[in-house]
This record gives structure tokens, sequence and C-alpha cells, in this order.
């Protein structure tokens, strides 16, 4: 469907009866078990059968009940007399969609009741039909006093869980509210105009002249943020490579690199993390460079791949650890970007099933391998050269303090970091964006030059 910077991949509708919405939501049911047992993410939703009129709604349901979770098990636990066997997960999370549609979405009320309860069917537990009735209609009848009740606990009403609010709030005292109510908000599609075909004010003409509305980033000087999403088909010259989706945050690797590589045509660039290649695209986009790109999973890399074909763009890809060196021909690069493995706790709203899959555990492990990877890419930049680190995280330990610590153990490392910036604020040595609404994602950046 719509793959963000990889190859063009349209669905293709296999054939499945639309049984008055039951299939949707019993669909729906079934992609939530991972993430609501806690042991996987949403990824893979394209794989789910759902007839093409009903992925929309497949999606906003998945979504939606992510980002609303705290809530609907709270008052999942009011409604039911005794909780689901573990094994009946698919039916917990048939009731977390009713509740979902009964309290967020314009779903017509008998439509979130009789639909939900009755895809209980399609699941193979028409036992748990009446159990599903009774608790969303009882819903219907007692929806303000449950919610008042359920809201008393700030991790239900924020829909945060506690150790990461308690974190935000460490990290964030002035701000951590405002976060949070940020991270329960969809974030915009924002697309980055390739300026090998053209400049944005351009494409914003060919995007008005499809019926499409969207206005400049004011950050980013390729971005265009859409007033309401769409699918990437619709994007004028998206299979022609002239457009890719990428958030306003995410864009500005690219201009903090201006200084390095506008002068140097040529420069040897090399992205560690590179998958699913974003801002390697970007930075070809703009600089001629002989880029290198390495990732460790050889199915995101594979996604690297396909957006460069896309977008007419050739890196020298490498499948590789860059806590290790056996991928390198021992040639220093100009600039390094470290976009490094992070918690992404700057982008939950695009992908809200972090909140109940990632562990404060996560965070230190997380430390540990991104002190790894710029220990061990440190060495290949060459005098003078210049490393960009990047997190999507809003965690002092992920950013600040880790680029603090690199500076106290590395003597031939200094901070360029902009100061002068509209963007951001200043975090250490680097900076930090926190989400907003109708604009950039949460991201961290620290600029660091070898003396
Ligand atoms: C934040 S994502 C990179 C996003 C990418 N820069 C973009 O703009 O599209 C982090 C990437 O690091 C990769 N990664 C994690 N550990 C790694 C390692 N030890 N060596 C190389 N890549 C690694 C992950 O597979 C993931 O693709």
């Amino acid at each position: 469907m719509s793959d963000a910077s990889g190859k063009s991949r349209r669905p293709a509708s296999r054939g499945i009866e639309n049984d008055g919405g039951l299939a949707v939501r019993a669909a729906a049911a079934r992609a939530l078990v991972p993430v609501i047992t806690g042991k996987g993410s949403l990824t893979g939703l394209d794989d789910h059968q759902v007839v093409a009129r009903d992925r929309a709604l497949f999606k906003a349901l998945c979504y939606g009940v992510c980002r609303t979770l705290p809530r609907l098990e709270a008052l999942a636990g009011k409604l039911l007399v005794k909780p689901f066997k573990a094994r009946d997960a698919d039916v917990q999370a048939l009731l977390l969609l009713g509740i979902h549609q009964l309290l967020y979405l314009r779903v017509p009320a008998h439509a979130a009741v009789g639909e939900t309860a009755g895809a209980a069917r399609l699941i193979g537990k028409e036992w748990a039909t009446r159990v599903l009735n009774g608790c969303l209609r009882r819903l219907q009848r007692e929806s303000s006093a449950l919610q008042a009740e359920v809201d008393r606990d700030p991790t239900v009403a924020l829909l945060h869980p506690e150790w990461l609010l308690k974190a935000l709030r460490q990290a964030w005292p002035d701000d951590w509210r405002a976060l949070a109510e940020a991270n329960n908000v969809p974030g915009p599609m924002t697309l980055r105009v390739n300026r090998r075909h053209g400049d944005r004010e351009a494409y914003l003409g060919r995007l008005t002249a499809a019926g499409l509305e969207g206005r400049l980033c004011t950050h980013a000087p390729d971005g265009i943020t859409l007033e309401s999403p769409c699918d990437v088909f619709e994007l004028p010259g998206f299979d022609a490579g002239h457009v890719s989706v990428q958030d306003e945050a995410a864009q500005l690797a690219t201009v903090l690199l201006g200084p390095t590589l506008a002068p140097r045509p040529g420069a040897r660039v090399l992205d560690a993390c590179c998958a699913p290649g974003g801002k390697t695209a970007h930075l070809l986009e703009v600089f001629d460079i002989d880029m290198h790109a390495v990732d460790s999973d050889a199915e995101r890399l594979a996604r690297v791949e396909g957006a460069l074909e896309r977008l007419g763009l050739q890196a020298r890809l490498a499948h590789g650890d860059a806590t290790a060196r056996d991928w390198w021909d021992g040639t220093p690069f100009e600039a390094i970007l470290l976009d490094a493995p992070c918690s992404g706790s700057g982008v939950i709203r695009r992908h809200p099933d972090i909140k109940r899959l990632r562990r404060p555990s996560d965070i230190t492990a997380l430390a540990a391998l991104q002190a790894r990877l710029l220990d061990n890419l440190w060495p290949l930049l060459r005098p003078g050269g210049t490393l960009l680190y990047a997190t999507c995280s809003v965690l002092p330990e992920e950013n600040s303090e880790q680029i603090a610590a690199f500076l106290s153990r590395t003597p031939d490392a200094e901070s360029t970091t902009p100061r002068d910036v509209a963007w951001g604020r200043p975090a250490g040595a680097g900076r930090q964006l926190l989400p907003e609404a109708d604009s950039h994602d949460g991201f961290f950046y620290a600029r660091l030059r070898k003396t």
C-alpha cells in the first residue's frame, strides 16, 4: 500500500466477501492481538485480507485502538465481570474495537455494537457474541459515568503507560502534558519534493491541479504538508519519483549536512543506519555525493533499494552491522549520518503501538547500542569531517545525555549544532524537536565535527 519511501506497491484486493462490516472488524481484531498481548507490532497491516472499500476503516480501527488502548482497557475492565482467558485475546480485541468505535469514531452505534459482536462468529467464537453485545450496550447506557471513573487515573486520561509519562515529565517538566497530548493526535502527511524534478512551489501547483491541498513547510525547504492525508498513488508523479512521504523533522538532516556537502561534490558519505532510506534518498536528491548506505536488517535494506529505484538515484548499499567494520573498505568518509535505532518516542503519533511494546529496559539497551555505534563510526570520519547524530526520540538518555557522554570520552569531537535556527530547542550539544500538532514529529539532532 503506501510504502512511504519504498517502491510502489499497490495492494491487490483478493476478492474477499464483505460480510456487512463483520469481516473488517474480525480482521482488525486479528491484527491487534500481537499488540494487545505485547508480543508484536502493527506492521504488516497490508497483509490482512480486507476488501478495498474497507481498508481505510480497517486502518482507522487498528491505529485508533492502539492510540487509545489504556482507556479502552480500563473501560473493558469495568464492563467485564471477569477478564477473558489469555487464549481469547481476539475476543478482548473485539471488545476494545467496539468501545473505540462507540467513543471515538463516527460509526453508527448499531453497527459498532452489532457488527463487532457479530464478528465473534467469524473468528470462530460465537459464544462471545452475547458477552460483547452485553458489554457494549452497557457502555452505551453508562458511558459518561464509566469514562469519568476511569479518567481519574492520569495514565488512562493521557493514554500513556505510567513509566513513559514519568519519563516525559522528568525530561520536559513544562511540556510533558502537551507532548503526551500531541502523541495522541495522528501526525499530518508531509511530502518531500525531489528537487531533481523541480521545486516545491511548482509541485504545490501540481497538487492543487490534482485537487489536493497543501502548504509549504516552515523549516524544511523541500517539504509540503498536506491538509489531509491521501494514498501515495494519488500524488502527482509519485511513481516517477517526483515526491516521497517524509516528516518535516526528518528532512532537516539534509539541511544540517548542507554546509559539509554542498561545497564538496563527489564527497564520500556514509549513512550508517539507512533503512528504509528516507534520508539516504533526500541527501542524494540534493547533493552530488558518493553515498554508502548500510543497514543490519536485510528486509529493510531491500526497501532502500526500491526507494532509490523509484527516485532514479544511486548508492552503494551494504547489509552490515554498524557496530562492526567488516563492510568498510578502509577509506574515510567526509560525512557520516547516524540515524540511530531508538525508542521512537518522538513518533508515537505515527506508531502508537510503541506505547504498548516499549519497556523502560529498552531505553537502557538502546542507549548502550547508540553509544557503541557512535564509538565504532567515529574513527571512519576523516579529520574535519562531520557526523550527524539523529534519533526520533524525545528522551535525554538517547539524545543530549548520549552526546554529552560521547563528547566527554572523545577528545577530537566538537559540536557544531547550529544555535540560530527557528526549529526545536537547545538540548545539551544538540537540538530537540518535540512533536507538534499539524507540524513535525519529535526528533533530535547533534552535529559533530572531527577536529
Ligand atoms: C531510525 S531507523 C533509520 C531510518 C532511516 N535513516 C531513514 O531515514 O529512512 C534505524 C535503522 O537502524 C538499523 N539498525 C539497527 N541496528 C543496526 C546496526 N547495528 N547496524 C546497522 N543498522 C542498524 C535498523 O534496521 C533501522 O533500519
